[in-house]
């Protein structure tokens, strides 16, 4: 059996961020409760010109060279934002991208897992296709309502991942354990732009999960969780990924820093949730923030989208990795970073909530290719 998995992986995040330490103090709150609690320094906010394709095809831009545009024969594009009913972000994506029309399209949803599913999926399509390369796009803008728990958990960020028969970052490994139950955790009926949530409860579900998953995994491969040099979370706040780290070495009688998790970290706290991205986020953290050479290591990824349906699975990290990510370009991204101030975050915030059947043109805010510059005759328009 050929090998299957990740060739290149790169992720984008807006040039603007909130302060979390400005936040707390607009809502009253210590800022200890953000920064130790949550776990979080910044969340990233899309200015009124991006949106998940915007931020999918800045992602994807950066790794895609032409030879692997004429091999990709599918697109998933993984979302919780979606911006239209019927025609999946993905077809955006793929004109910004200008790749050719020899190419099938489809966006996957469940809640924060769904990029997940799509590497599975891909990872069946390749097998069945040995050759051609599956682009999988995971994008989101985690917003909630404005003073409410969920506030200071939000984000905005994608992660473009090319898969393939020659896996220059990480190889999928055989094995998985999955769970599912029909819950309402976090959801997000079609009238609302923000999600309905049970906080606590989502906390205790996404565990439950996880425990339930890794048994699944564990049943299946045989893999001890010390067969597994790191092991990278589902990550909507860095204490949720801390929570999770705890209790499944707990379950072994290990203490948490029997496995490191920080590098697994460092970028979702300084970008903030990116739902179906995270877990993806988490590994590019691990890839570029650690001074170890991960190759020959194995990484345990746990997914986990509310409502409910989780997975452990594994990926083994490929010898010269290192020189196939574009972390040069991803440190620059977060230092250039601008932070806003208080009115324009909530003034913005309230410009993605908004539901309008009028056009509208967005101001020009964000540099590079591509901009969402509004909506003309009812259509999405970008530059
Ligand atoms: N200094 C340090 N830590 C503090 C603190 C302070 N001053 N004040 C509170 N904390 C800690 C709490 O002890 C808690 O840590 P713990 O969970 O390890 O006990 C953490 O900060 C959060 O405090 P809590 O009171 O539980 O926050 P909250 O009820 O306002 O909101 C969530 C927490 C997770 C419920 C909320 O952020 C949310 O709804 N998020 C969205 C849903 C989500 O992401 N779910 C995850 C599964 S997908």
């Amino acid at each position: 059996m050929h090998s299957v998995g990740i060739e290149k992986i790169s992720f984008y995040t807006p040039p603007f961020y909130l302060n979390l330490s400005t936040l707390a103090e607009q809502r009253g709150q210590d800022p200890e409760k953000f920064r130790r609690g949550l776990g979080q320094e910044k969340m990233s906010q899309p200015a009124p010109d991006e949106d998940i394709i915007t931020m999918a095809v800045k992602a994807a831009d950066v790794i895609l060279s032409e030879t692997d545009k004429a091999s990709i024969e599918t697109i998933l594009f993984a979302t919780e934002s979606g911006v239209d009913q019927s025609k999946s972000a993905g077809l955006y994506a793929h004109q910004l991208l200008q790749m050719p029309e020899t190419c099938r399209i489809v966006e996957v949803k469940q809640a924060c897992y769904a990029a997940t599913a799509a590497l599975q999926l891909a990872a069946g399509m390749i097998a069945w296709r040995p050759g051609k390369k599956v682009l999988i796009l995971a994008s989101d803008v985690a917003r909630y309502d404005l003073d409410s728990p969920g506030e200071a958990t939000q984000g905005a960020g994608a992660v473009a991942l090319l898969v393939s028969h020659d896996p220059k970052i990480a190889e999928l490994e055989w094995g998985c354990g999955l769970h599912s139950e029909g819950i309402h955790d976090f959801w997000r009926p079609n009238h609302r732009s923000t999600p309905l949530v049970d906080g606590k409860f989502s906390t205790k579900a996404y565990l439950n999960s996880l425990k339930f998953s890794w048994q699944g995994y564990f049943t299946e491969t045989q893999r001890a969780l010390t067969d597994h040099q790191w092991l990278c979370y589902h990550t909507p706040f860095c204490g949720m990924a801390r929570k999770a780290h705890r209790e499944l070495l707990h379950i072994h009688d290990l203490a948490p820093d029997t496995i490191e998790l920080a590098p697994t970290l460092a970028y979702n706290r300084e970008i903030g949730n990116a739902y179906t991205a995270s877990l993806y986020l988490s590994l590019i953290s691990l890839l570029e923030t650690t001074e170890v050479d991960l190759s020959g290591q194995r990484v345990g990824c746990f997914s986990y989208g509310s409502g409910a349906t989780g997975e452990f699975f594994s990926l083994k990290i490929q010898p010269g990795y290192q020189t196939h990510l574009p972390t040069a370009y991803h440190r620059k991204m977060l230092s250039d970073r601008q932070a806003l101030d208080f009115a324009t975050y909530q003034d913005w915030h309230e410009q993605g909530t908004a539901r309008s059947e009028e056009d509208f043109v967005t101001p020009e805010l964000t540099a590079g290719y591509p901009r969402f510059t509004g909506v003309t005759g009812q259509a999405r328009c970008y530059k």
